[in-house]
């Protein structure tokens, strides 16, 4: 292992408790807990559930990354953690981990940007991100279109935001009002199979001519389901849940893709990256390879595991600094619970930085 850095990647932003290790961009391991089910009675993570979870998952996940990436504890050059975005309680056990192993082992510490992490992860699977690459960004808490140069050197511009709920969010608030239970993505594609997806033309927000092009709002698309529902129940009627998940399902990919798309042929580039927890939904999978390939638009989704949160994705960031010679962050690096995603290494707080 001489000379050739070894990063440990850190990541407890939400439900998922992941580390994962990652050298010269190539995954060597990874561990994964998850405590969605700890949750799934309250419809959505309770974070001091979530932070226990953390604690009592984050040794031994660490020693399954160990043991799977065939590496010793000692063997760690470097370590990245998230340090934000995410839930406050959460991130702070993450880091504290990493924090320990990092000072224990005296090697360098980054506190790097979860959202960061969802894009680097597809160059585990892809390679190298081109020059410029348009990646859009579809999570729980986040939905965005950005431009991205170099990830971990350039600022990072953002095209759109949504204006209400994230992509993942919507899933989830919908997965609610069906009965279909948490985390809402999976429960939604699930249900939506052998569905109609013409059945309910539910809402396009955004989309019309003179609409601001990149940006996103899935807030009224919830309330029409809602509203589908609702007049069904008081008609008496069956509620078609197949139908209606994979109505609302089209409903969101169709607006994800053609902003997306967009993005890449209005800024003359030629590939589009989707990353984060709903790039897991094999309709959006399907519809943006469909039109990408009609658009002569090279298209990367990293595989299924490396989508939803991780581990590895944070290591895959943690690789890309060392290698481009960032400056660690250090052990005073704090949570940003609500950071904004300008660069792929978070800010160290007011007064501490350099
Ligand atoms: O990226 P992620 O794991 O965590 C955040 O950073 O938020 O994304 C979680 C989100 C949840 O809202 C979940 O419902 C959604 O990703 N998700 C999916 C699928 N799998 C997870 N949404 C649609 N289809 C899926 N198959
Ligand atoms: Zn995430």
């Amino acid at each position: 292992m001489s000379g050739v850095p070894v990063v440990l990647g850190v990541e407890s932003s939400c439900d998922e408790t992941g580390f994962g290790i990652v050298s010269d961009g190539v995954l060597l391991g990874q561990g994964l807990a998850s405590s969605a089910s700890q949750h799934a009675e309250f419809g959505g993570v309770v974070p001091e559930i979530a932070a226990r979870a953390h604690l009592e998952a984050a040794v031994p996940t660490l020693r399954i990354a160990l043991h799977d990436a065939g590496v010793e504890l000692r063997d760690i050059t470097h370590v990245a953690a998230t340090s934000g975005p995410g839930l406050a309680t959460a991130v702070h056990v993450g880091l504290a981990a990493a924090k320990s192993v990092a000072w224990s082992l005296g090697v360098p510490l980054f506190g790097v940007h979860h959202l960061a992490g969802h894009a680097a992860a597809d160059t585990l699977e892809h390679g190298p991100l081109p020059a410029q690459s348009i990646i859009l960004i579809v999570s729980g808490g986040h939905t965005s279109i950005l431009h991205v140069k170099d990830l971990v050197a350039d600022p990072i511009e953002h095209l759109g935001d949504t204006l209400d709920d994230a992509a993942g969010e919507a899933f989830d608030k919908v997965s609610r009002l069906l009965g279909l239970g948490y985390p809402g993505g999976p429960a939604i594609s699930k249900a939506a199979v052998g569905g109609d997806p013409e059945a309910f033309s539910f809402p396009r927000a955004m989309l019309r001519p003179g609409d601001q092009p990149y940006v996103f709002s899935f807030s009224g698309l919830k309330t029409a389901v809602a509203r589908t529902v609702e007049s069904l129940e008081r008609a008496g009627e069956e509620v078609p849940v197949a139908d209606i998940a994979a109505s609302f399902e089209q409903a969101v990919v169709d607006v994800l893709v053609t902003k997306a798309l967009r993005a890449v042929q209005e800024k003359g580039l030629d590939t589009l990256v989707i990353v984060g927890g709903v790039a897991a939904n094999q309709r959006l999978r399907a519809v943006a390879q469909e039109r990408c390939d009609a658009a002569g638009v090279e298209l990367r989704i990293p595989p299924i595991r490396l989508c939803t949160d991780n581990g590895a994705m944070i290591a895959a960031v943690g690789d890309l600094l060392v290698r481009g010679g960032a400056s660690p962050s250090g052990l005073q690096i704090a949570a940003d619970p609500s950071a904004v995603l300008h660069g792929a290494q978070l800010p160290l707080p007011a007064g501490f930085a350099v």
